[in-house]
């Protein structure tokens, strides 16, 4: 399956959600903000990328021993790319990187308690499959290892990717009946109380990858 836009058809940036948004448990609309979105386009190379996402996640899916479980596997992995992918149409954010970063950040956890180097360990899993699958360049290469290296440490990066990544992952701790302070949020859009409210929402429909490989690409 394609999940890339046919380059002939116009393109609609409103409404180019609407397909995906036909379907059950589509990903829900942005709520609107004072704001236009700014988000950010694919570059010229990440359509061959984005087709390559299902290969990616099956490869993940085989590596890690964590997929498959509640707290951290892919339920988790899901919503921090639909979150990540709002708070991207607000910030600008790298909305390839912020997929990624979902399907990497946890993967490698090895246990779900405790497990200071999961992070590292995701990022390393995700270079070890650059050459074969991603095709990232080095600069975003590296820039995933990081957001997935310091993801559990509790930093806060004015860099609108590195902050889409965390602010995703961390508003999605609402699934352990947790809400995170402003203060530990990068973006404004993650500040904001209708975004908390959104997180809570995801619990009972999150996207399935289909519709958020869809979405990435249009
Ligand atoms: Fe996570």
């Amino acid at each position: 399956m394609s999940y890339i836009r046919d380059p002939l058809a116009p393109f609609n940036p409103v409404n180019a959600v609407a397909p995906a948004a036909a379907k059950p448990n589509a990903a829900p609309a942005t709520p609107a903000t004072a704001s236009a979105p700014i988000a950010s386009a694919l570059g010229p190379g990440d359509a061959a990328i984005v087709e390559r996402l299902p290969a990616i996640l099956d490869a993940v899916r085989i590596l890690s021993p964590a997929a498959g479980t509640l707290a951290h596997g892919e339920e988790h992995w899901r919503r921090v790319a639909t979150l990540g992918l709002n708070i991207a149409e607000a910030n600008g954010a790298d909305r390839l990187l912020v997929v990624l970063f979902a399907m990497f950040h946890d993967a490698m956890r090895f246990n779900l308690g405790k497990d200071d180097d999961h992070g590292m360990r995701g990022g390393f899993l995700a270079a070890c499959m650059n050459a074969e699958l991603l095709g990232l360049d080095e600069e975003r290469l590296d820039k995933l290892d990081m957001v997935c290296r310091d993801h559990s440490i509790g930093s806060t990066s004015e860099d609108p990717t590195i902050g889409a990544c965390w602010d995703a992952d961390r508003v999605d701790l609402i699934r352990f009946d947790r809400a995170v302070e402003g203060i530990y949020m990068s973006t404004l859009a993650a500040r904001e109380v209708w975004f908390q409210r959104h997180a809570r929402t995801l619990l009972t429909g999150t996207p399935d990858w289909e519709q958020i490989f869809y979405r990435l690409a249009h």
